[in-house]
């Protein structure tokens, strides 16, 4: 089966990704390019419908971002913001500078009752510009205004072609998601075909063409990626998916034994699972610089693998659970490396395996989604993102076995309570970190000089950006007296306020 695709070009919007999301959530199968990738793309896959996005630039600029209108005829269009812009200006309408910049909330006004935007349930929309539409194209009907900007919304039946200068991914635009759902289906025509169901079917197939009679490595953390995948991997190829988990020692408190047994009892009999406590622990000895530590434990790994060739020297392919937002981010070139994430670099020779990414078109909710589909229990599908090197990212300083267990004691008190007051509901992450610096304290009148643990817990949609989860005082001084008094080694908690950015969600 090949599902409808809707192709967002990105012109550079801060929101494209969200669009992106936005049209997923209704069912519809879409992807973003990049707006100097768009016309090849056009050309070789014609998408069912297409959606120009916002961008920084004006169009009015010599050398401004375009794109061969010529290619798109025929094809559905939708104009957001700078791609309502650009549709304006490239087919014979005007395009002039906002006398200030337009920045928040505005209302609808004139709403063409017998436009796609008739009979709303809001009128607040958000904007964001410096450039606005003054003439539409010829053929074009403006169908909305605000008190600022004249031509909010435009249409043209005919040349299937849709246009709004405000922004309806986005939260601010209560009703955005009605608006997009009438272009996609109501306009376009689509059918909202991406489903989970439909996602695993194309999977199977591709997977069994892409695997042929080989064998593939799957390594399992217990997170939900990697879960799905093996599960995904097993569906389509039954033992021929090899799975292994490599304890590390880094884990959370008893995950390593629940890694074992849910995989075990939930998906597959066979879990290869290697004890490496030990040789991770020797190599992190004294190293207390995050990098090195993530460069350590990456090449870990592959010596553990080394380790037990015998009984993984048939792996044609190995499994990796790289997402959508992974894909994205690679895919700019302006991207820094903020911190380098696990990776397969340094495989040895005999290891030269094929990768297969079976989940590089999928959001996390949307892996979560396709876990249920599998028939995964919730106690793996909503397990909260835990970060390959594990506990060496939450541990500053050298990660030795009683800090770790420092970090693992409170790290299931702060979680236990959460999760005992309904409190974990809506958050993306939460965690303990043990930080590497010692404070004075008083416990039953003796001097104590201990390290701090920082309690961490973020709100997010997709890690990307995220904010400090918002909770009660008496509840976070609850959770602190309960750390002291149950932890030996730790005399202080903090929690830990920042947004991401400028912050990460981890600490290293
Ligand atoms: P940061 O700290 O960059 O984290 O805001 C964003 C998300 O990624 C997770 N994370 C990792 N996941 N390997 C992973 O598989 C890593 O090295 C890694 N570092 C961070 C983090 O938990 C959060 O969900």
């Amino acid at each position: 089966m090949k599902h409808q695709t809707v192709l967002v070009i990105d012109f550079g919007g801060q929101y494209t990704q969200l669009i992106v999301r936005r049209v997923r959530e209704l069912g519809v199968f879409s992807e973003m390019v990049p707006w100097t990738k768009a016309e090849d793309r056009i050309r070789s896959e014609r998408p069912d419908a297409v959606i120009l996005s916002g961008g920084p630039r004006s169009v009015r600029e010599a050398g401004a971002p375009t794109i061969d209108f010529g290619l798109l005829e025929g094809i559905p269009k939708l104009g957001i913001c700078y791609g309502l812009q650009l549709i304006a200006h490239r087919l014979g309408g005007r395009v002039v500078a906002c006398e200030a910049k337009e920045y928040g909330k505005r209302l609808l006004s004139d709403v063409d009752p017998d436009s796609w935007l008739a009979g709303l349930d809001s009128p607040q929309v958000w904007m964001s510009h410096g450039d606005q539409v003054d003439a539409p194209p010829p053929g074009a009907r403006v169908v909305a205004s605000t008190e600022s900007c004249p031509v909010a919304a435009i249409e043209d039946r005919e040349r299937r072609l849709w246009g709004v200068q405000f922004h309806p991914e986005v939260s601010h635009t209560p009703s955005g998601r009605e608006l997009l759902r009438r272009f996609l289906f109501d306009l376009a025509g689509l059918q909202g075909d991406w489903t989970s169901e439909a996602f695993i079917e194309e999977t199977l197939d591709r997977v069994r063409q892409e695997v042929g009679d080989g064998e593939v490595l799957c390594a399992v953390s217990g997170g939900v990626d990697s879960s799905v995948m093996a599960a995904l991997l097993t569906r389509a190829i039954g033992d021929r998916a090899v799975c292994v988990f490599v304890d590390h020692g880094l884990l959370r408190k008893g995950e390593a034994e629940q890694v074992r047994e849910t995989f075990t009892r939930v998906f597959h009999p066979r879990l290869l699972v290697f004890d490496a406590r030990a040789r991770f622990f020797q190599s992190l000895k004294g190293v207390t610089d995050p990098e090195q530590k993530r460069k350590i434990i990456g090449a870990e790994f592959v010596r553990v693998f080394e380790e037990h060739a015998d009984q993984l020297s048939r792996c044609s392919h190995l499994a990796q659970g790289t997402l959508y937002p992974d894909v994205i981010e690679s895919g700019s070139e302006t991207a820094a490396t903020i911190k380098t994430h696990h990776n397969v670099g340094g495989l040895p020779e005999w290891m030269r395996m094929k990768l297969i990414e079976p989940l590089r078109w999928l959001f996390k909710d949307e892996v979560r989604a396709v876990g249920r589909a599998l028939g995964l229990p919730e106690e793996v599908v909503e397990r909260e993102p835990f970060p390959g090197p594990g506990l060496a990212v939450r541990i500053l300083g050298e990660v030795t076995p009683e800090r770790v267990r420092i970090v693992q004691e409170a790290d299931w008190i702060f979680r236990e309570e959460l999760r005992r007051r309904g409190l974990h509901r809506g958050i993306w992450q939460s965690y303990a970190a043990l930080l590497d610096v010692r404070s004075v304290g008083v416990m039953g009148d003796e001097r104590t000089y201990q390290q701090p643990i920082v309690l961490r817990a973020v709100e997010s949609e997709d890690a990307m950006t995220a904010r400090a989860k918002p909770l009660d005082f008496e509840v976070l001084e609850a959770i602190a007296n309960r750390i002291v008094n149950e932890v030996p080694g730790v005399n202080r908690v903090l929690y830990d306020l920042t947004s991401k950015p400028p912050a990460t969600i981890e600490w290293e």
